[in-house]
């Protein structure tokens, strides 16, 4: 993993969460850059999308969270940006093949879904696995493609 921080954003259903994902990254002497919101005032899930996927594009970050209540939402907003690939995920299993085969960048939690713990193991191992490449690279390249 490189040296950059982690991005997050949230949502206000997701603001707690990203509290507390924050804190355990920190913890562990993890590089974090919070986007916001700073406080659980409303926000709309789109515009905290497009606010990671702005600083993902200018290289400030190359993992992200992205957290809004399902999760749902928010990774269908910031999917719409090229280059992003969002894996909404509730299992460490997930969060695993989601590396391992589509080398998922941004990690997409649901705060009304997932406990913190479980949410808090899922990012872990998204950020400790790496893509294994192999038959996986051109899948993945297909990705950006499409569309094109
Ligand atoms: C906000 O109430 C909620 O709709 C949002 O957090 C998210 O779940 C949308 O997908």
């Amino acid at each position: 993993m490189s040296d950059l921080p982690i991005a997050l954003v949230s949502d206000h259903a997701g603001f707690a969460l990203k509290t507390s994902l924050k804190e355990a990254l920190v913890e562990r002497g993890l590089p974090v850059l919070d986007l916001g919101p700073d406080r659980p005032d409303p926000v709309d899930y789109p515009d905290m999308a497009d606010r990671l996927a702005a600083a993902m594009k200018a290289g400030q970050a190359e993992r992200g969270v992205v957290i809004c209540g399902t999760g749902i939402g928010i990774s269908i907003a910031v999917n719409r940006h090229p280059g992003i690939r969002a894996a909404l995920c509730h299992d460490v299993s997930s969060a695993r093949l989601a590396r391992e085969h589509n080398n998922a960048n941004v990690l997409a939690l649901g705060a009304r879904l997932i406990g913190q713990s479980v949410a808090q193991d899922c990012l872990i191992t998204f950020l400790d696995t790496a893509f294994a490449g192999g038959r996986h690279a051109d899948r993945v390249a297909k990705l950006d493609r499409a569309g094109a």
